[in-house]
């Protein structure tokens, strides 16, 4: 079974925009985008805003109007309600950190893409029975790092992973150098403490270090 015609970007589409992809947790709606703006002029242009924060739906709705050139996605995904209210503020793809047979459902039905998340086999044989084949690696580092991934490749060669969990500068390569890795997430990129200084030049500065590294990674 394949998907899904429906969806507006395929995720091989969304996987080949990375390969670094920025976990966002945004309080302050003010923030959204001068973040935003901070990650695109380091060179970032995917970016997961992640729905655990009272204000996250809107800080979508700010970065998909007003930042054309980010493609915007939700992240914390974790059931159809949530699915929905991700495409309803204008994320362009959805992000989970599990996933569970109403939520792949809803999916398949939906006009975005969703990467769901595992960190075991069974439940990636579940995933490939219901059609995909880009899945979210979480939590990376704590289910086994690189070697976990790399693992897989022998039986599921045609399945791409998205891993977040851990990851930083100094590990990322790890995991970028593996064929069925394109692209991996994380926080690091906009520190709590940048974002309260409002130091967008230091977001930017994180970011095109970590770009030029993932770049000679890959
Ligand atoms: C997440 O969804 O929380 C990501 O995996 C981020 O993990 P990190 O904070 O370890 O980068």
């Amino acid at each position: 079974m394949s998907l899904s015609n429906n969806w507006q970007i395929q995720p091989a589409e969304l996987f080949a925009m990375g390969p670094v992809v920025p976990v966002l947790v945004i309080e302050n709606v003010e923030d959204a985008v001068p973040i935003a703006q901070a990650l695109i002029a380091g060179g970032i242009k995917v970016l997961e805003v992640t729905l655990r924060t009272a204000n996250a739906l809107d800080v979508i709705k700010e970065i998909a109007s007003k930042v054309p050139e980010a493609m915007v996605g939700s992240g914390t995904v974790t059931n159809p309600e949530t699915l929905q209210q991700s495409i309803d503020a204008g994320a362009k793809f959805a992000l989970s950190p599990g996933m569970t047979t109403e939520l792949l459902a809803a999916a398949q039905k939906s006009s975005i893409p969703l990467i769901p998340g595992i960190s075991s086999i069974s439940e990636l044989m579940e995933g490939i029975d219901a059609g995909f084949d880009h899945f979210k690696f979480f939590p990376a580092e704590a289910a086994g790092g690189a070697k976990t991934i790399k693992s897989v490749s022998g039986p599921f060669p045609h399945v791409r992973f998205c891993p977040t969990g851990g990851i930083n500068v100094g590990n990322m390569g790890n995991y970028l150098s593996l064929s069925n890795v394109s692209c991996i997430g994380g926080s690091w990129l906009v520190p709590d403490d940048v974002v309260k200084k409002k130091d967008w030049a230091t977001i930017t500065e994180i970011t095109k270090k970590a770009v030029a590294a993932a770049t000679q990674g890959k």
